[in-house]
């Protein structure tokens, strides 16, 4: 036993090693690709939800760079004032502003889309970014579960009330923001809120797997508008969204070497926002700046139309 106990340690020691002597390498790699446009963004206008950590700042700071006016929607306006001034301290001529957004609350939203219908005219990019994962059950103002009432049914709302103003804009792009975790998910449409039992790690990918879906059918009803929407998977990221699992925190930092800084998981949504190419491509799903692989359940139009004929129906909304 002292003789295995050497080799695991032995073992552990040559692993140790090899990460160390790569590691330039295996962070160049997990960094994965940049977005490549130059495209400025001059006088246009960028909404980015959940700007004020993780990928949604380094998003609203590259948007920045490119010239465009962007608002952060926060539901903390003190952490968004905050992630505003670091931008500007990056970035002296970032033109950015916080406004308060709580994406667990349609009140909220509705007042959010009134004073913003009210004061801003044009709104030709909106990323929808803001995300929560793996939170104990609780419940948004309006009763829903928190996973799919924020990652799904507040971003729904969002754009349904702001829909108009961005065909009005057009050429314009909605950029929502999923994850590689759709793939284990399905929509439980008997249960869509986890009254009868909860997992938070499933409701988590079957938000994810939602805004797939939403991405799609939107995408469809869209058509002829020239505004397109994209879904996106930003890879695997170093950023706060850990913020509720212990287990989760712990192993994105041991691996941390393995993972996407911020900056870097910002690139996809970027490239989706600006890429010139992309100008009239539409309910396509990117990751790591290229097409990336939806599951089975993330490609049928007809849960796409079951879902979206559901969240109306939460939302008290007609929209056709
Ligand atoms: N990190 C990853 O590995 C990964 C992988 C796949 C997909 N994603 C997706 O990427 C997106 C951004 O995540 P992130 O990694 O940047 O996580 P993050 O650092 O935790 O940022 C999430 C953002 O969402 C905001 N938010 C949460 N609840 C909100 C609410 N009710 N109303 C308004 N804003 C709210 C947060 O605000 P507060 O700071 O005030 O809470 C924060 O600004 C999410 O949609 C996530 O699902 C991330």
């Amino acid at each position: 036993s002292t003789m295995i106990l050497l080799l695991i340690i032995a073992g552990i020691g040559v692993v140790t090693l090899l990460v160390v002597l790569f590691a330039p390498h295996i962070r160049r790699y997990a960094a994965g690709r940049k977005c490549k446009s130059t495209a400025r963004l001059d006088g246009k206008t960028v909404l980015i939800t959940g700007a004020n950590t993780g990928i949604g700042k380094e998003t609203a700071l590259d948007l920045a760079m490119r010239g465009a006016q962007v608002i952060m929607a926060c539901r903390d306006v003190e952490k968004g004032e905050e992630a505003a001034a670091s931008i500007r301290a990056a970035y002296s001529k970032a033109q950015v502003e916080v406004r308060e957004l709580d994406l667990a609350d349609s009140c909220s939203i509705r007042a959010f889309a009134q004073k913003f219908l009210r004061e801003v005219d044009r709104l030709h990019i909106l990323i929808n970014n803001a995300g929560v994962m793996m939170c104990p059950y609780m419940k948004t103002i309006d009763g829903f579960e928190m996973h799919i009432g924020v990652n799904h049914l507040g971003h729904f709302l969002l754009t349904y009330l702001l829909i108009g103003l961005l065909k009005r804009s057009a050429p314009a792009r909605i950029v929502v923001v999923s994850s590689l975790a759709h793939n284990f998910g399905w929509i439980r449409f008997h249960d869509l809120h986890s009254q009868g039992s909860y997992n938070s790690g499933l409701a988590y990918c079957q938000s994810k797997l939602a805004n797939v879906l939403f991405a799609r059918e939107l995408s469809r009803r869209l058509k002829g508008t020239n505004v397109t929407v994209n879904s996106v998977h930003p890879g695997t990221v170093n950023s706060d969204l850990t913020r509720h699992s212990t287990l989760m925190m712990i192993l994105f930092t041991v691996f941390s070497t393995f993972l996407k800084t911020p900056k870097e998981g910002a690139q996809t949504s970027v490239y989706c926002a600006v890429a010139e190419e992309l100008q009239s491509v539409s309910g396509q799903h990117f990751s790591d700046c290229t097409p990336a692989f939806v599951a089975p359940q993330g490609r049928s139009v007809e849960t796409a139309r079951r879902l979206w004929d559901a969240s109306c129906e939460q939302l008290g909304l007609e929209w056709d």
